[in-house]
């Protein structure tokens, strides 16, 4: 039976934990939901671990509706959620809706949106319209210039509360999930506190309802620069599915993340 964003809502409520995973083509959507992953995420991380960017910023609506086609082919039970990529909703609700509705059709159950309050409008004009929209506040990638390079975001206490302001409004105007990034572990676990929609943490802790790592990451396949906040599930595991439902029994026991991959206040 096909999870669907109920079920996730269902599963935060009740404290049974959400492992998401990146996910590109059909061929790793079969394994990732044969090892047991809740929802798939085809992330514009593509735009790093498939396509070899510095950044996200190059990928292309184009892309996404492709991976977007790849991953639902070979899906039969996840939670699909695509990425809007870089331009692709930072221009009216209505372009927004097309752009959006282009990545419904190739396959998805809802598009991820990076930020806060300069998104709520063009939330509200999706989800009024059908489209369930997955906030993602924190380290929002496609603004690494505007943050200056990856680091962890809301440290400070202005910017804490800030962040837990726009994260209740980002669930006033629709929003039926959220992303939150590379935030300090107490503010990730005062926000899922205070919402009652799912949390799905990257860099976040353990209190988030869920977690999410970049695939390519936890399998050690990734030449760049690894996070802190990522943990390598090959080494342990020693084949794709055996890190894949490792990182899976993982999160639903609470044993990951680790202190050692998250970030104090
Ligand atoms: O693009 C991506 O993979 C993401 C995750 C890091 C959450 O947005």
């Amino acid at each position: 039976m096909r999870t669907t964003l109920t079920t996730l809502q269902k599963m935060a409520k009740e404290g049974s934990k959400i492992a998401m995973l990146t996910c590109y083509d059909a061929s790793f959507a079969a394994v990732l939901e044969a090892a047991g992953v809740d929802s798939l995420l085809i992330g514009d991380s593509l735009g790093n671990v498939l396509q070899g960017h510095e950044s996200t910023l190059p990928v292309k609506l184009a892309d996404m509706v492709y991976h977007t086609e790849c991953v639902a082919r070979g899906s039969k039970r996840a939670f699909i959620v695509a990425d809007m990529p870089f331009g692709s909703f930072q221009v009216s609700p209505q372009e927004t809706l097309r752009n959006a509705a282009r990545l419904m059709a190739a396959g998805a159950h809802m598009v991820k949106i990076e930020g806060g309050r300069p998104m709520l409008e063009t939330i509200g004009f999706l989800t009024d319209r059908g489209i369930p929209v997955c906030g993602h506040l924190g380290l929002t990638p496609q603004s690494v210039h505007a943050l200056g390079g990856y680091r962890v975001q809301a440290r400070g206490e202005n910017e804490a509360q800030l962040l837990l302001r726009e994260s209740k409004e980002l669930e006033q105007a629709g929003a039926g999930m959220l992303v939150l990034e590379a935030i300090p572990a107490p503010l990730a676990r005062d926000v899922t506190a205070a919402l009652s929609i799912p949390t799905i943490g990257i860099g976040a802790g353990v209190d988030c309802s869920g977690q999410v790592l970049v695939l390519h990451d936890m399998l050690d396949v990734y030449p760049g620069k690894k996070a802190k906040f990522v943990k390598n599930y090959m080494r342990p595991a020693g084949s794709i599915h055996g890190a894949v439902e490792l990182f899976v029994k993982e999160v639903k026991a609470k044993a990951f993340p680790g202190p050692e991959h998250g970030f104090s206040a």
